[in-house]
């Protein structure tokens, strides 16, 4: 079983699939917005259009944060290392999800306003926490190249990639502070983020093993940062 799911997760076709899976939200987002570009009201984004593709943007970027720290625990609790095949794209999905999400909310709701924006952002913690997590995403995508592991070291560029675990605190404290009552929701994303961090500190190797792992995989892009 465990030789069939590490065949599948070599196979090319399945990252075809992952990335197809990946566009999902935003395909079934595109002809609601296409009706309300066209006719000026779509039923599917509700009576107010921004807040609802604000939040589903929202949605989606803390989701595909988590679901690529869950690589790791996943790939060694299964014992698949071909897991690792995936988590650059998830990452940089998430970080597609987050644009969408800012620019919906610096287009939609500020007009490009640089004064208007700055306000909010000093005036509202929930939007300085979001942007400080938007900050430390930008540097990770930009590098998430191999030329970028090459250039910078692996082990300053493991360095630099473990900005996303602070990204996603960031995310999901922006989620905790904008909601006005029922906080169930952000409190099972910290709630996930925990448990994923707490795997990596206590399977986390003694220096000697790591230095011998990072060895062994310098520089290739398949080992990020656990
Ligand atoms: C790591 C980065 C970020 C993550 C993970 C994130 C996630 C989220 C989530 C989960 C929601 C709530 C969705 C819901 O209620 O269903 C949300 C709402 C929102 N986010 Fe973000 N966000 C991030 C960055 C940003 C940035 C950079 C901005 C703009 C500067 C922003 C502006 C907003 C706004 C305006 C809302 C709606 C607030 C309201 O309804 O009162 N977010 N975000």
């Amino acid at each position: 079983m465990s030789k069939l799911v590490g065949q599948i997760l070599g196979n090319r076709w399945t990252k075809v699939v992952l990335f197809t899976a990946c566009l999902v939200p935003i395909l079934l987002l595109a002809p609601r917005l296409w009706t309300l570009a066209t006719t000026g009201y779509s039923p599917g984004l509700t009576a107010n259009p921004i807040e609802y593709i604000t939040h589903y943007t929202g949605d989606w970027t803390i989701r595909f944060l988590l679901i690529t720290l869950s690589v790791t625990p996943l790939r060694k609790i299964f014992n698949q290392p071909k897991l690792v095949r995936y988590r650059r794209m998830l990452g940089l999905f998430a970080f597609f999800y987050v644009c969408l999400h800012f620019l919906t909310w610096f287009v939609l709701d500020k007009f490009f306003s640089l004064p208007e924006m700055w306000a909010d952002v000093i005036k509202r913690r929930y939007i300085t926490v979001g942007m400080l997590g938007f900050a430390m995403l930008l540097p990770l995508a930009v590098t998430s190249t191999a030329g970028w592991v090459r250039r910078l070291g692996f082990a300053k560029w493991q360095r630099l990639h473990r900005l996303i675990y602070f990204a996603a605190l960031a995310g999901v404290i922006h989620y905790y502070w904008l909601v006005k009552s029922d906080v169930r929701l952000p409190l099972m994303y910290f709630a996930i983020l925990a448990v994923l961090m707490l795997y990596r500190l206590a399977t986390r190797k003694s220096t000697p093993q790591r230095a011998a792992v990072r060895a062994a995989t310098t520089p290739n892009t398949a080992s990020l940062p656990d």
